[in-house]
């Protein structure tokens, strides 16, 4: 029998935000774990894939919303369906391939038959044995309650009394694609890179949303090798990390952006950032933003490509990137944009071996009786930066490095615990402090 770990009635009491401590154990303790499928998964918008993974009727793409295994499909009318599958007959798969094309779902087991939009269309024996009593339209596969998109890359909502796409991204998340969406006309590259590593799905998520404390320590062994990787956004200060200044966004539901605030030899590096797409999709705020958007629960943004945190148990973290190429650029300029990304990040990257090394550790340092007991700390920088707020774009604050965006994502977290319901989260939730963060 397992000890149940001690928590407080109270999941918001767990991140203190005053004195920017996170509890320890939303990471090692197995009925959170478990509550997380349910309170974030199974309500957030989950990112499903991008249309040009799935550009024709009967494209397919497999992905998961927390521990469900879901297909993302496009119909016969060219809309984004999102099916569980699962086999309403007795739970088999109704799909077995990563990605592909299919007119129909046809399960394995017993041979029921699904159309794409999750209809129940064909049963083995509906008149001999079933005597046509089985009621075949409720008896169709479970769908996503909400499928949208937002410049091409679709999010799906298992809860129906969730907000809707537009509002739950909210100029922080829109920011957040858009600094893929305004390189040019993008598609995914194909072959999804996907590896497992040996910890909470926390760890990458907050690591990767706003830790710039870590990469000149924990990737040292990586710059001092001149592979090509894309220009990191610190050529004023390689050598002093703490002489850079950041740009911070902390949006509704968990949001955010943090990093390096764009100089203008950045912007010189990223000609699309001040592109009409660019000026349209950003704003000013978001052009200066060169930081990582993370979009909760899972998702990271890091330059080209869009990563995901997929939770596989309470310490076990499936990490998928999807790498976005403008199809405008010649097609060798192309592959080097593919090259660089994948010796960037992956299996055959330079820097996520390293992180995950660390998040490994970090679990097992939070796993321990005593250990559990601490909490983390999240203060770098907290309560120092001052909020700008006027009419160029969401609330922002320049700071020096920080992790604001990582303990807001832990606050949003506790919210999101905390909440009964999808209108409880919507009353209870937090939203940028306009003085001081
Ligand atoms: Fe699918 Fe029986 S489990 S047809
Ligand atoms: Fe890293």
């Amino acid at each position: 029998m397992t000890q149940q770990i001690e928590r407080p009635a109270d999941f918001r009491d767990m991140v203190d935000y005053e004195k920017g401590t996170v509890d320890r154990r939303g990471f090692v303790d197995p009925d959170i774990y478990e509550l997380e499928l349910e309170r974030i998964f199974a309500r957030a918008w989950n990112f499903m894939a991008h249309d040009s993974q799935i550009p024709n009727l009967g494209d397919f793409f497999m992905t998961f919303i927390g521990a469900d295994r879901v297909i993302g499909v496009r119909d016969n009318d060219g809309n984004p369906q999102v099916l569980v599958n699962t086999c309403r007959h007795r739970g088999n798969a109704i799909c077995r391939a990563d990605e592909g094309h299919a007119t129909s779902f046809m399960c394995t087991y017993h041979g029921w038959t699904y159309d794409l939009k999750g209809n129940l269309v064909g049963v083995p024996g509906f008149k001999e044995v079933y005597h046509e009593e089985l009621d075949r339209e409720n008896w169709g596969l479970i769908k996503a309650a909400q499928v949208d998109s937002y410049q091409g890359f679709i999010f799906a909502n298992m809860d129906p009394e969730a907000v809707g796409l537009d509002e739950y991204l909210g100029e922080t998340g829109k920011i957040g694609i858009g600094t893929i969406a305004a390189r040019g006309d993008v598609a995914v590259a194909p072959g999804i890179q996907k590896y497992v590593m040996p910890c909470n799905w926390k760890l990458p998520t907050d690591n990767g949303v706003g830790d710039w404390y870590h990469p000149f320590i924990s990737h040292a062994s990586a710059r001092m090798i001149p592979w090509q990787r894309p220009p990191l956004p610190t050529p004023a200060a390689a050598n002093n990390p703490f002489a850079v200044r950041h740009l911070v966004v902390l949006g509704e539901y968990g949001h955010t952006i943090s990093g390096p605030r764009a100089t203008p030899a950045m912007l010189e590096q990223d000609p699309w950032r001040e592109s009409p797409k660019g000026k349209e999709l950003l704003g000013p705020v978001g052009i200066k933003a060169r930081g990582f958007p993370g979009i909760f629960p899972n998702v990271w943004i890091v330059n080209n490509q869009l990563s995901l945190r997929l939770p596989k148990g309470l310490g076990k973290c499936e990490i998928w990137f999807f790498t976005f190429v403008d199809q405008n650029l010649p097609k060798e300029q192309q592959q080097q944009v593919v090259f660089r990304s994948i010796h960037t990040f992956g299996p055959a990257g330079m820097l996520e071996q390293d992180d995950g090394e660390n998040w490994n550790q970090a679990g097992k340092g939070m796993a321990g009786t005593i250990g559990r007991r601490f909490p983390l700390n999240h203060s770098l920088d907290h309560k120092l930066a001052e909020v700008i707020n006027d009419e160029t774009g969401p609330s922002h604050a320049e700071t020096n490095v920080s992790e604001h965006a990582q303990l807001w994502l832990h606050r949003a977290w506790s919210e999101w615990m905390a909440a009964e319901s999808w209108a409880d989260l919507k009353a209870n939730h937090s939203t940028m402090p306009t003085d001081v963060i």
